[in-house]
């Protein structure tokens, strides 16, 4: 539940009705070295996700978005500064016990998918519990329960390949739920799909917000945006500082405002027209935050089956695309 006004940084809040904040970030930064060439693509963020928090990042292309992304993942590490993920600072984990934390905590959806395109979607979803230690028909029957959640029981013995791009999208959701995470980031969740996917895609993500679990969602689309619970705009490798509250009679800078959010459409063909369950019911086995340590089954390996960045991830990570390539 957020706490905050849209933008602010909330590096200094702690707790969410009691629950210790799911990720936070101190004063990061991070340096690519590339062929002698430093790019400093985070110069210093802090900022804290809440239990059940609902964030949407924003910014220009390049600001660093999809660097913070990574690292608010586990999926990277700050190459200064400090960062706690489920109240781990993850400087002090190794490979394999960081993808084990991220196995346990968070659910990551790239923007350009990142499936296995000749597996199929029920095997793609399955993928996270194979470290879960989850016998093979256990992780198969808990990979079709995602997948008709997401609305795709009509599609799980589909390979990627044979789908449409919302599709994906939504096998792509499926696999970051799958091991009940309690954060779930998604890096332009909507950015290639149309009005109405996207629209179907965010109701989902909202859904699983009001059961407790914590969005960050990287956007361009303001009205997006609009619809998350905090805004946090990025520039040049830092959070722009929110602007104060505008008393009415003063006008706003156009760049600054959001505008209100639009209507919403009406249930979403794409969800309602499958076998997409009732945001209260439907997460698998456990829908409360997946703190529970009962439900962490000792994890072997990596829950993501991508790892942008060489030498940050454990072993097993098996479709990883680089990190910045989803731009
Ligand atoms: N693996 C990498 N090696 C070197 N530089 C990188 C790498 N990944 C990103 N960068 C650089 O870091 C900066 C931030 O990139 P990032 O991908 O975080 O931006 P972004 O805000 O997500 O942009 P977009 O909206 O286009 O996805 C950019 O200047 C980018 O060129
Ligand atoms: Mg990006």
């Amino acid at each position: 539940m957020p706490r905050t006004s849209a933008g602010r940084d909330v590096s200094e809040v702690g707790e969410s009705g009691g629950l210790p904040p799911a990720i936070v970030a101190r004063d990061v930064t991070r340096t690519y070295e590339l062929d002698g060439v430093s790019v400093s693509a985070l110069r210093g963020v802090s900022l804290t996700v809440a239990a059940g928090d609902y964030v949407a990042v924003v910014g220009t292309s390049g600001s660093g978005k999809s660097t913070l992304m990574h690292l608010l993942g586990g999926l990277d590490r700050p190459t200064s500064g400090t960062l706690l993920i489920g109240g781990r600072d993850v400087s002090t984990l190794s490979p394999p016990e960081m993808a084990r934390l991220r196995n346990e905590v968070i659910g990551f959806v790239f923007q350009s998918f990142h499936l296995l395109p000749r597996t199929t979607a029920r095997d793609n979803v399955a993928l996270p519990l194979v470290y879960r230690g989850l016998g093979r028909r256990e992780r198969r029957a808990r990979a079709a329960e995602l997948l008709h959640r997401v609305g795709l029981g009509h599609r799980i013995d589909h390979r990627p390949n044979q789908m449409s791009g919302g599709e994906q999208q939504r096998v792509a959701i499926a696999r970051a739920l799958v091991t009940n995470p309690s954060v779930l980031l998604a890096d332009e969740p909507t950015g290639n799909l149309d009005t109405t996917t996207g629209e179907a895609i965010l109701t989902l993500l909202e859904s699983l917000n009001t059961e407790g679990v914590a969005v960050v969602l990287v956007t361009h689309d303001r009205e997006v945006a609009a619809r998350a619970h905090r805004r946090i705009e990025m520039r040049d490798g830092l959070i722009v500082p929110p602007t104060e509250p505008v008393p009415p009679t003063e006008s706003v800078p156009p760049t600054e405002s959001v505008p209100p959010t639009e209507s919403i459409l009406p249930a979403s063909p794409v969800l309602s027209a499958s076998s997409a369950v009732p945001a209260s019911s439907a997460v698998p086995a456990s829908s409360t935050p997946p703190a529970s340590p009962a439900d962490a089954a000792p994890v072997a390996g990596a829950a993501l089956p991508a790892a942008p960045s060489a030498g940050a991830v454990g072993p097993g990570n098996d479709a990883t695309p680089g990190v910045g390539g989803d731009g």
